[in-house]
């Protein structure tokens, strides 16, 4: 599959509100332009996955997580992944997850985080994390205003060392 995945630009958003969202493009333009500014002012790093001139797959990194115990210990947070429904279970959406780990890897960021909802519309991405090595933290479901989740991370890179005993 040649699958490219890279940074959000400016002239890409036409393609991904025809390929994600055709049926409220005006929501979608709006949306799309909020997510580009954010990308712009360094909140986020979005990627897109393009196959064969369609954008296929959408994640972004965002550096400061809504999620309280990420942003108290700096953790970055795969946000918003998705995955266009008929190119699903094509390894897609492991692809985009590995390319966000390389954005934070670049970053110096130790660890990586990501939130998933309890739902059975989320039942792909619940299998899928643990696959790619995210291990469920600590604190149990969190729940606000948008519902509730389960949050995991990921070691990025390996722990600095030990000093050594004396
Ligand atoms: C979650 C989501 C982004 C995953 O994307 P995806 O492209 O389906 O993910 P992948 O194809 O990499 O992995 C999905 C499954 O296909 C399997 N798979 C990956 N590549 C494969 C291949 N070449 N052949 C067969 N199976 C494959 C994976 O092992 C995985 O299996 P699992 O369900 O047993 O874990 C996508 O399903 C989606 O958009 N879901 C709805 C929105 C959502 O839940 N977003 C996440 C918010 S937390």
């Amino acid at each position: 599959m040649n699958l490219d995945i890279r940074p959000l630009a400016h002239d890409d958003i036409p393609a991904i509100i025809r390929d994600f969202a055709p049926r409220d493009p005006d929501k979608s333009a709006e949306r799309w332009a909020r997510v580009l500014e954010a990308n712009r002012t360094g909140l986020r790093v979005t990627l897109v996955a393009w196959l064969e001139g369609k954008a296929v797959g959408v994640a972004s990194v965002i550096w400061v997580s809504n999620y309280p115990p990420f942003a108290e210990a700096g953790i970055p947070e795969i946000n918003s992944m998705s995955v266009v429904e008929p190119l699903r279970g094509r390894g897609i959406g492991s692809a985009i997850v590995r390319a966000c780990e390389h954005v934070a890897i670049e970053r110096g960021c130790p660890v990586m985080g990501i939130g998933v909802g309890l739902t059975e519309s989320y039942a792909r991405a619940q299998r899928l994390y643990p696959h790619l090595g995210y291990e469920f933290d600590e604190h149990g479901v969190f729940t606000n205003d948008w519902g509730s989740a389960r949050y995991l991370t990921k070691r990025l890179a390996p722990a600095a060392p030990q000093p050594t005993p004396p």
